[in-house]
C-alpha cells in the first residue's frame, strides 16, 4: 500500500485516486493498531498506555496532514507526499511494534 502510494504520486495520478489510497492506508493502520492494542491488553504489555498514545498521535497527524492536502498546489502536493508521516507509521510498525511482538512471544513461551 505504501508502494502503491509512492507510485501513484510519481505517476501524477489523479488526486482522488491518491486520496483513495491514503484512506486505505489510514483504514489499514487503524485496524493494525486496534488489533495490536487488543493483544497488548490481553498480554498485559507494560508500556500499553504509552504505545496507545503513539498510535493516537500517528493517526491524528495523518488525518491533519490529509486535510491540508486539499489546499496546496500540484508541485507542493508531490513534495508534501514525499514528507508524508506514513514513513513514521511504517517505522512505528517495524520497530515499536516489534517490541510488542517480542513481549507477546515471551508471554506465550512462559505459558507453554
Ligand atoms: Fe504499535
Amino acid at each position: 500500500m505504501f508502494n502503491q502510494l509512492n507510485k501513484a504520486v510519481e505517476n501524477n495520478e489523479l488526486r482522488e485516486d491518491i486520496y483513495a489510497i491514503i484512506d486505505d492506508i489510514i483504514a489499514y493502520t487503524r485496524k493494525h493498531f486496534a488489533t495490536e492494542e487488543q493483544l497488548m491488553a490481553e498480554s498485559h504489555y507494560p508500556e500499553i498506555e504509552a504505545h496507545k498514545d503513539k498510535h493516537k498521535k500517528l493517526i491524528e497527524e495523518a488525518l491533519h496532514l490529509k486535510g491540508k492536502l486539499d489546499y496546496i498546489g500540484e508541485q507542493m502536493f508531490t513534495d508534501w507526499l514525499n514528507h508524508w508521516p506514513f514513513a513514521r507509521v511504517l517505522a512505528h510498525i517495524q520497530y515499536a511494534d516489534q517490541q510488542v511482538e517480542d513481549h507477546i512471544s515471551r508471554v506465550a513461551y512462559r505459558m507453554q
